[in-house]
């Protein structure tokens, strides 16, 4: 694997050699293994680095992260740890190990395990290769169960029978390989998978891994891809029975491609906002208000989202016929949509083509929401006004004459303060 190695970005080089230097003084062989030799085959570009330890993984993650001065989250009872390097990259660290699951979809026992044994609990051959980094080792790679070979020929495929038994939540990424590398399942995979599916076993999935494995599938490049095969294969039974997606939600994902594209383009300095949570609430867009928060709450999204989450699902026909009045006047508009996260206004823009309707979303981004009074509450003590909730009201007035464009600068909302309060 040295060709592939080389080729490496000059930081994930300079970890790795780290990591080596690590391996040799604690005399822990380690690997580095999961996506990351499937990716370094593949050519991709997105670099997490898992690494497995025969040892102790967490010994093995604070010798390397005191080297690299990070921070370090302990996750005791699984024996790994995350570092925290403070951009993009992610590294993870874990002890090889192996998993027994007692009954279908529950969590599996861990115990300390051979290299073989770890590479044998993983999903996929593709995803279940490893190359040493430890010195001396030759940075072969080790392919027990044939995933180079699957990898060129375009394979997903379990190491064994009970693999979607033991972890449905397998199947969901199943679909997402497939779809992300243009792989085919192979057959006796795809029978397995099928089966899992008949016994409705992602249901039996703690929900939280559910949310988990949606919002990976949703962050992928094509989430409409990865929803019809979604469809074609299993349904959405898991999430909720009343969710059957076909044209409406399909387009709706299409238009959502486009106005994340849009606001990207025309605020690229804006608050990243959660693309998503965007497609997600598309999908709960023929569920009422109850039946979105619900699902929200079930899969244990964090408070934040389930509130982005719910203002979506509160989009309703007469909002937007609101929005799509032309006659709307903008503060009007500035009060409709301030309330609503990124997320909702990209939703939001994606339901209906109306250019009124668009054309008022659009205002409101590029010119209501950054609109800032030039006068403040002290400006209205140093007139005599004495403080109160007469002080929002009044402001409140001087915004909207704002927006409307009535008053333009410091001394004309001062001049139309002193007209309020007459
Ligand atoms: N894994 C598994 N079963 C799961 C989840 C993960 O066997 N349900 C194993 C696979 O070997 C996988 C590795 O753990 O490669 C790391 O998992 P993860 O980081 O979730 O996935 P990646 O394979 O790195 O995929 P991605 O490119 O989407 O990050």
């Amino acid at each position: 694997m040295k060709e592939y190695l080389e080729k490496l970005p000059q930081e994930i080089k300079y970890l790795i050699v780290l990591a080596r230097r690590v391996s040799k003084e604690t005399k822990m062989p380690a690997y580095l293994v999961g996506g990351f030799p499937r990716d370094l085959i593949l050519g991709a570009k997105d670099w997490d680095l898992d690494i497995t330890v025969e040892g102790n993984g967490i010994k093995f993650a604070e010798n390397l992260a005191k080297r690299l001065n990070s921070g370090l989250i302990r996750h005791e009872r699984f024996g790994t740890a995350t570092l925290i390097l403070g951009h993009r990259l992610k590294v993870d660290i874990a002890t090889t190990r192996k998993e027994i699951y007692p009954f279908n979809a529950s969590l599996p026992v861990v115990s300390p395990g051979s290299l073989r044994g770890d590479l044998l609990r993983r999903d996929f051959t593709i995803n279940a290769m490893a190359v040493s980094i430890s010195k001396g080792a030759d940075q072969a790679l080790i392919d027990i169960f044939g995933g180079k070979e699957d990898l060129a020929a375009g394979k997903i495929r379990v190491l064994h029978d009970l693999s979607f038994k033991d972890d449905p939540t397998r199947i969901l990424r199943a679909i997402r390989f497939q779809q992300r590398y243009n792989f085919k399942i192979e057959p006796k995979t795809f029978r397995f998978l099928k089966e899992a599916i008949k016994l409705d076993l992602l249901n039996k999935v703690n929900p939280h891994r559910l949310r988990d494995e949606l919002v990976l599938m949703f962050k992928e490049e094509n989430p409409l891809k990865q929803l019809k095969q979604l469809c074609v294969l299993g349904g959405l039974s898991f999430i909720s029975n009343k969710l059957q997606p076909g044209k409406p939600t399909y387009d709706l994902f299409k238009s959502v491609d486009k106005e994340i594209l849009w606001f990207r383009q025309n605020f690229p300095s804006h608050r990243q906002f959660d693309a998503w949570l965007v497609y997600f609430a598309a999908l709960l867009r023929p569920l009422t208000l109850v039946q979105g928060n619900k699902i929200s709450q079930r899969l244990g999204l964090s408070k934040e989202e389930e509130k982005k989450i719910v203002s979506c699902c509160k989009i309703n026909q007469r909002f937007i016929r609101r929005l799509k009045n032309k006659q709307a006047k903008p503060e009007q508009i500035f009060a409709l949509l301030k309330p609503l996260s990124y997320e909702a206004i990209i939703l939001l823009r994606s339901i209906s083509q109306d250019s009124t309707f668009k054309k008022h979303i659009a205002d409101f981004l590029m010119i209501y929401k950054g609109m800032r009074l030039c006068i403040s509450g002290d400006d209205l003590h140093s007139l005599g006004i004495l403080p109160g909730p007469r002080y929002q009201k009044i402001l409140n007035k001087v915004l909207v004459a704002r927006l409307n464009g009535r008053v333009k600068n410091r001394q004309e909302e001062l001049a139309l303060v002193r007209k309020i309060v007459k």
